[in-house]
Order: structure tokens, then sequence, then C-alpha cells
């Protein structure tokens, strides 16, 4: 299947069984904000919940906050995101439709990436067994036209962007002969700059309101918050403080689900460092926030780093944690070496001093800052997009199922009499009763225990029990295993010790 098929799919299975919806969806829904149903709310939490206890849990030098949407409007002066928040838009004049003209000129670097793996697929099925792909790659003249010219447009656009040569973006689409999706036509405006910052008003009067932004990222109320929580917390360099909550864009591009939203939650970590020593935490950090996305147990090939060639005018050093989504490699998470351009603009800003007093050297400095961003959107995205597979059962039979890692599944255990009656559902509910106070588990009696397990298949519930007539007399059940299908008969009074374990964080954790 084309992974754009893929891709449908999942979408619509995320609205099926109550995963994501979009917003509003009675009246149609509301570009690029989407809300999270019944299941999307537990597989959220179980995801902020991972990333929380990992900073916070397992660093003794890292701890949270939770910081209010609102600031103080000289925040996003002092950040710069008023003067340079911005992406390059540019509209065609015939389709009438808005885009990014940066992302218009990075899918057509993708194209040429899509062309080369055309003629290798082509050149596999002529050359058969004997395909030699990497020797292939260096040799062919086609495929050397294409990276040459894929490689020519990269530095083009690195350089305009570098610069925000708007001129030269507009230039490089025409070149190109990039066509609006829509319309198929090259009649483009010019391109203008757009601020992402959404604007809203605080005060009750007219006279009297002042204007103030949605925040557009959650970092801002880590920076203004150092001083507070290092003096009350006596916190020791190096130090960390995590916050997860709500950031707010009005992204020019509403696509690919909730892959770029306008509204998103965001789980960010500032880790205050002495100058000097930055880079070093760079790389540690860019280790152990791979670590934390490995241990899920995707697989190491859909990851990869993509370091930043083009970096802030404030930082000096920069990547990204790409994963493998079914529309190619793409952002989950960025770490930053930011340098001391933050706290240092809040203190000029502010008037306050921003500092650190060192006791081992008795030195006064501003702390330098690795900046750990992941969006939980993007995260709870590539979550769903690996689990999700439609299996071709031995018997024919294909099922949808949601290999969710089980800690991250919205529930655990789901509960089910086999009939109706005899005593069946109540000693299902006993069963419940007694375990849902360790994880969360659903009661379910409804339809075939065929189709039951179907049901809890395609939510991703890793395991199921059923309560028989023999359960009533030997106080066993069957437990059955999502992935493998398995089924074993176990003791009622086992279950907890053989599920607990298996579903928890912690256990989670301890992979990382
Ligand atoms: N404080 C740094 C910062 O905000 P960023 O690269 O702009 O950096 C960090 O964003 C992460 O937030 C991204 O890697 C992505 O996961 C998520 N993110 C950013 N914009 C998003 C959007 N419009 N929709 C969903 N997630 C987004």
């Amino acid at each position: 299947m084309a992974q754009e098929d893929v891709f449908k799919k999942i979408v619509s299975h995320c609205k099926e069984y109550g995963f994501v919806f979009p917003s509003s969806d009675i009246y149609d829904g509301l570009g690029a904000v989407y809300d999270y149903g019944q299941n999307g709310v537990e597989l959220k939490n179980n995801i902020k919940q991972y990333w929380w206890q990992s900073m916070v849990l397992l660093h003794e030098n890292i701890v949270g906050i939770d910081s209010a949407i609102f600031m103080h409007p000289t925040v996003w002066k002092a950040s710069g995101h008023v003067d340079a928040f911005n992406d390059p838009l540019i509209d065609n004049r015939d389709s009438k439709k808005r885009y990014r003209a940066d992302v218009l000129i990075e899918d057509q670097i993708a194209k040429y990436d899509e062309k080369v793996e055309k003629e290798v697929a082509k050149a596999r099925k002529r050359f058969g067994e004997s395909f030699d792909e990497a020797q292939y790659l260096a040799t062919s003249p086609r495929v050397l036209e294409l990276l040459q010219k894929k490689e020519a447009l990269h530095e083009r656009f690195a350089v305009a962007m570098n610069d925000m040569n708007l001129e030269e973006l507009k230039q490089i689409i025409l070149d190109e002969e990039i066509v609006c999706p829509i319309s198929g036509t090259r009649n483009w405006t010019d391109v203008r700059q757009f601020n992402l910052m959404f604007k809203t008003e605080v005060g009750s009067t007219a006279e009297g309101a002042s204007t103030i932004y949605l925040r557009p990222e959650t970092a801002q109320g880590i920076f203004v918050n150092y001083l507070n929580v290092q003096k009350t917390g006596r916190m020791k360099l190096p130090f960390g403080i995590a916050q997860i909550g709500k950031a707010f864009r009005n992204e020019i591009v509403a696509r690919q689900f909730i892959f770029r939203m306008r509204e998103f939650e965001q789980m960010e970590m500032q880790f205050f460092v002495k100058p000097g020593t930055e880079l070093e935490w760079f790389n540690q950090w860019k280790d152990t926030r791979m670590a934390w996305h490995q241990a899920l147990g995707f697989g190491a090939e859909n990851y990869r780093y993509h370091d930043h060639e083009k970096l802030a005018h404030y930082a000096n050093a920069a990547c990204d944690i790409e994963f493998r989504m079914p529309f190619g490699f793409k952002e989950v998470e960025g770490i930053h070496s930011r340098t001391n351009f933050d706290l240092s603009q809040h203190a000029q800003y502010s008037g306050r001093k921003i500092e650190y007093f060192d006791p081992e050297t008795n030195e006064r400095y501003t702390p330098y800052v690795i900046e750990t961003s992941i969006g939980v959107d993007r995260m709870f995205l590539s979550v769903m997009c690996h689990s999700y597979e439609e299996e071709t059962l031995e018997n024919g039979e294909t099922r949808v199922v949601l290999r969710l890692p089980a800690a991250l599944a919205p529930t655990k255990l789901a509960v089910m009499p086999l009939v109706k009656k005899d005593g069946l559902p109540e000693k299902a509910r006993e069963i419940m009763d007694d375990l849902k106070f360790h994880f969360n588990c659903k009661y379910d009696e409804k339809d075939s225990i065929g189709k039951r397990y179907r049901r809890q298949d395609a939510v991703g519930t890793p395991f199921c029990i059923t309560i028989d007539h023999d359960t009533l007399k030997d106080d066993c059940v069957t437990l059955r295993n999502r992935d493998t299908m398995e089924q074993q008969r176990v003791k009622i009074s086992d279950l907890r010790g053989l599920i607990e374990d298996q579903v928890s964080l912690t256990s989670l954790l301890k992979k990382i």
C-alpha cells in the first residue's frame, strides 16, 4: 500500500476509535486545530508522563514548573519573537491559496530524492539479485545528475534563508518551475514575511486594553522563572527546568494532520550550564534524548539526527531528532545550544540582574542553556504511525492492530465475561474492581468474544481476559496477548503480577 494511503488510514482510524477529532467537528472543523478523544487523551497523558518522569524523576538536578500562557508583552520583544518569528509566505493568484515559500522549496528538494528512489527501484527490478545499490548510486549518470541538482538547490536555498532574501526565494520558486498544487499554475505573488504569533488583548476597556500574545513556545516561561527557581530551589549549576504546556502558532500551511497545528503542546527542558561546557552538554543531551525515543522499541533505523546548517544568530549548535513518518523523515524534537542569549536579553529588557554566583570559583556569570524541545502531538503522531498495522492472519482474515508500547496504551486490560449471564458479569466486575486501582481497565460484554478482541486490538489494549464458566469453579481466566494473540489460562490471583510490570511506565523508564 502506498505510504500516502497508509497515512490516510491512520487519520481515519484516529477519528473512528476516539483518538483525535477535528476541532469543532459539527461545524466542519477549524484548520490545523484538533481535539483528543477518550483514547487519545489517555495516550497523550501517558506520553507526557513518560517524558516528565524521565526528566524530573530520573534527574536529581531537574525540576518542573507550570508557567502561564499569557506573559508580559515585553517577553516577546526581548526573545526576538516580535521582530523575527516570521515565515516567508507566497500566494498563488489563480487558486488564491497561500503557501510557505520555504516549504514549497523543501518539497521540491524532497522530489529529487523521490526521483532517485524511483531510479533505484527501476534498476533493482532490471538487475535482480545482482543489483548493487551503492555502486548504482555512485555511477548512474541520471542519479548523479539528480543529486547534483538537488545539492545545488539545497545550497542556494540555505543561503537565501540565511539572509532572509525574499526576492531570491521567489526566484528559486520560478527557476525550479514550482507550480501551485491546486491550480497547477506559476502565477505567484512576491514573497512576504508573516509573523506567527497570535495576538489578543487584556483589559476591560478598549482604551485600557493592551496587546498580549499567546505564547509560541513554552521556553520563555522557563527563562523568566530562572531566578525564582534557582533561588527558591537552591539549585546549583548544572540544573534544568522542565515544562509541559500549550503553545500557539498561526501556521500558514496547515498540513499533515496533527504534525503542524495552530494550537499544540510542547515538552521543553532548559538546562543551565557553566559557559564553555555547553557543547559537551549539548552532545550529552542529544544521546539522552535519542535513548528516550529508542526505548520505545520502534527500531533505531527509524530515527536520525539532522544537524542544522543554518543556526539562529544566538545558537552555537542545533540538531533535530527526526522520525520516519509515512511522509518521510520529519522533525519530532529539537536540541539547541542557545548560549546565554535569552537570559541576557531578559536581563537587558527587565533591568534585573539574571546571573549565577558560582560558589566554587567565586565568579558571577550568565549561564548558558541547552534546550530540549519536543512536540507532544508530533510524538503522538509518530507513536500512532509506527503502531498501526493491518495484519493478515494465518487463516486469511485481516485485523487492524495498534502495537502501542504497553506503557503508553490507553487501556492496559480489557475484562470480558464470555456471556452476559450465569454470574459471569458479576465475577468479571469483581476482578475489575480489584485491578482498576493498579492500571487502566475496561469492561466489555457486548458482541462475540472475537469482535471484542478486534475492538481492543484496534485501540492497542495489550491484554484481555475472558471469564468463562470454568472461572467460577477454578478461579482461572484466559489471558490473551494483543501482539501474539496467544492465550493462556492463569490464576486470577496472579493477574496483577503478570500484567503490572509489563504495562508500567517504570519498566519503560528502566530501558532508557
Ligand atoms: N523552544 C524551541 C522551539 O519551540 P521549535 O523547533 O520551533 O523549537 C520544537 O519547536 C518542537 O515543537 C518541534 O520539534 C515540534 O515537535 C513541535 N512543534 C513546533 N511547531 C509545531 C506545530 N505547529 N505543530 C505541532 N508541533 C509543533
